[in-house]
């Protein structure tokens, strides 16, 4: 077993998306390589209703998936075949766009006007990637959840861990999709296998994983009791952590525990032409999909 190094780490950054949502975007529209099959993430947090109720209005995708985890508030969506739906906290919608749908996404507070979600894109094999539109709409209470006698707590979204599977299935990037408390001063070990690139994203509290200057992700005992911390010496809020090649992820939780994302796929090596919410493989396709949403023929029959 090989524990994967941390290549690359940086904080979200914040950004303006759709009709003028605040949110902070971890990565997107600049290197689809570096994450593949994954395209962007984004974070969309919100205190104030002003931040993010005028959502997402009608938009095209084609080409790609759409993964949609919502933590506070509700998201509701609806698509131009007539296909509706609301997910709460803890829910998850899998949208796989394939040819294409015309939709919108409106997300609303909770009675405290908060808001949380977060969007991961996947990228589709150029063998799907016009194939018939698919929602997976998962309530919070079908995800699995693996509670360990440490206080950890694993919930499976997507994939096969630690004797779970999740409950979204017939995806192309054969993704892993988890949601990971660890507590305070704890360092666990996940694995994740050597054939997919993964990263973490970290949204409470903070930890460390492993790197080249600390390969085995430990803490300092002092680190631990939370004195004499440097928390920016530690992964925390809003921190994308890229891991290098290996078979297990291992972090060691600050004094607060840390929770975070850890998501991993298999990569599709392919060429990618990315026009906004449509990502196909050569420009030819991209000036294909752009000329049928100008003339109405974007939309395909159902087959
Ligand atoms: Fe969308």
């Amino acid at each position: 077993m090989s524990i994967r190094p941390v290549t690359h780490e940086a904080r979200a950054t914040p950004t303006m998306e759709g009709a003028g949502v605040k949110l902070h975007r971890a990565f997107g529209f600049h290197d689809p390589k570096r994450h593949d099959p994954f395209l962007l993430f984004d974070d969309f947090r919100g205190e104030r209703p002003g931040d993010y109720q005028a959502g997402f209005p009608w938009h095209p995708h084609r080409g790609i998936e759409t993964i949609t985890y919502v933590l506070a508030g509700t998201v509701e969506h609806g698509d131009s075949l007539g296909n509706r739906g609301r997910l709460g906290a803890g829910d998850v919608q899998w949208m796989t766009a394939g040819s294409g749908i015309l939709h919108q996404e409106m997300p609303s507070g909770n009675a405290r006007g908060q808001m949380h979600g977060f969007q991961l894109w996947a990228n589709l094999p150029s063998h799907l990637k016009m194939t018939q539109p698919r929602y997976q709409d998962v309530k919070g209470r079908d995800i699995p959840e693996i509670l360990e006698d440490d206080g950890t707590v694993v919930k499976v979204i997507i994939g096969d861990f630690w004797g779970k599977a999740g409950p979204v299935d017939g995806i192309a990037a054969e993704p892993l999709y988890l949601d990971i408390y660890v507590p305070p001063g704890r360092r666990k070990v996940f694995p994740v296998d050597t054939r997919r690139n993964a990263f973490a994203y970290v949204f409470e509290g903070a930890g460390k994983f492993a790197d080249a200057a600390n390969p085995r992700g430990v803490l300092l005992e002092k680190e631990v009791r939370g004195q004499e911390v440097n928390i920016r010496d530690m992964s925390g809020n809003r921190t994308l952590v890229q891991f290098g090649n290996g078979d297990e992820v291992t972090v060691t939780a600050g004094p607060d525990g840390i929770r975070f994302l850890l998501v991993a796929g298999a990569p599709i090596k392919e060429p990618v032409a990315w026009h906004g919410p449509i990502v196909m493989n050569t420009a030819e396709e991209i000036r294909q999909a752009v000329k049928e949403l100008r003339n109405g023929t974007f939309i395909q029959p159902a087959h």
